[in-house]
């Protein structure tokens, strides 16, 4: 398995100097393509990436990319990485232009015509060619994060590491977003972390889901969408009444709906008889797996 493509992690856990343990154990392989790390606030997900990132060290565990041991030589590795942050640091009054070539030069592209050619490459794939001689603290939030991929995919990536790139974006600026993943991950290990399920569910060929630092569910959508047939069931609770007892002990999500309540429910049959079959989706695996896992949602 260490000799294979993508990223192999095994025991890998964190504990901040406050003594707050990020993560805990975690194993994890990611092949190439686009990965989705998902998890509620607090969960580990920018711990881990971080970590993967060679930015912090962990206490212990295994990480390798492409067979290759990242603790070890991580020089290695962040040849290979392209990291977006969850926060962009602002950089007032330089261009975007100017930015790209400062990154460029540290990634080692001394040739100003290689340098030039790939910057002028990588502003089209992102749709800001025209903004890029504005001072990048006039961007919009939509730009500012197109910005961040550009910054991250100068020297061809074989790892991109993206933390909650989606945040705060309009529907048409996260589907331009979503398609520059895509592209790069037909060549590269994308590794995605985001708390919308969505994302995941349309974009990505495997899934983990991360919670109070450890994995607990990881497959295909489908894989894990269907371990879930036959076991869901959901009812339209109107405004101003209550669940029953029995049925709210088996309720693993409620959300609001025009009408009232809906709420669905895990149990080998129907909880009572104003239930109705569900199928699942992978927005219930992931409130069925936070509830396995002991995570209370509300207080994330
Ligand atoms: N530098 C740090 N020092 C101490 N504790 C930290 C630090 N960074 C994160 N933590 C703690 O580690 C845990 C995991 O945080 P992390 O930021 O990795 O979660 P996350 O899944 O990225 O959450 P979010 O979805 O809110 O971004 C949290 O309990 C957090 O408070
Ligand atoms: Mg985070």
């Amino acid at each position: 398995m260490t000799d294979s493509a993508g990223l192999f992690i095994r025991g890998l856990t964190k504990t901040y100097a406050n003594g707050i343990r990020a993560l805990s154990d975690v194993d994890l392989d990611v092949p190439p393509g686009l990965y989705g790390l998902l998890g509620p606030n607090g969960a580990g997900k920018s711990t881990l990436m971080r970590t993967l990132a060679t930015l912090q060290a962990p206490d212990c565990g295994e990480i390798r990319l492409d067979g290759l041991d990242v603790r070890a030589e991580p020089d290695h590795l962040r040849r290979r990485l392209g990291y977006l942050p969850q926060q962009i640091g602002a950089y007032p009054g330089v261009s975007g232009y100017d930015l790209l070539t400062r990154f460029s030069w540290l990634k080692g592209r001394t040739d100003a015509r290689t340098r030039r050619a790939e910057i002028a490459a990588l502003l089209e794939r992102v749709n800001l060619t025209e903004a890029a001689r504005r001072p990048v603290a006039t961007y919009s939030g939509g730009m500012l994060r197109r910005f961040g991929i550009a910054m991250a995919l100068i020297g061809a990536p074989r790892l991109l590491i993206v933390d909650e790139p989606t945040a705060g974006l309009d529907p048409a600026e996260r589907n331009r977003f979503h398609r520059v993943l895509s592209e790069v991950a037909s060549e590269a290990v994308v590794l995605l972390s985001t708390h919308i399920v969505e994302d995941v569910e349309n974009l990505c060929a495997r899934l983990a889901i991360l919670a109070a630092g450890r994995i607990v569910v990881e497959g295909t959508p489908r894989e894990l969408t269907a371990r879930l047939e036959g076991q869901l069931w959901a009812q339209v609770v109107p405004r101003g009444e209550a669940l029953s007892e029995a049925a709210s002990a088996s309720t693993v999500h409620l959300a609001a709906v025009p009408n009232g309540t809906l709420a669905v429910a895990q149990a080998p049959e129907a909880p009572s008889g104003d239930f109705v079959a569900h199928r699942p989706r992978l927005e219930d695996v992931y409130h069925v797996a936070l509830a396995e896992a002991g995570v209370s949602e509300a207080a994330a």
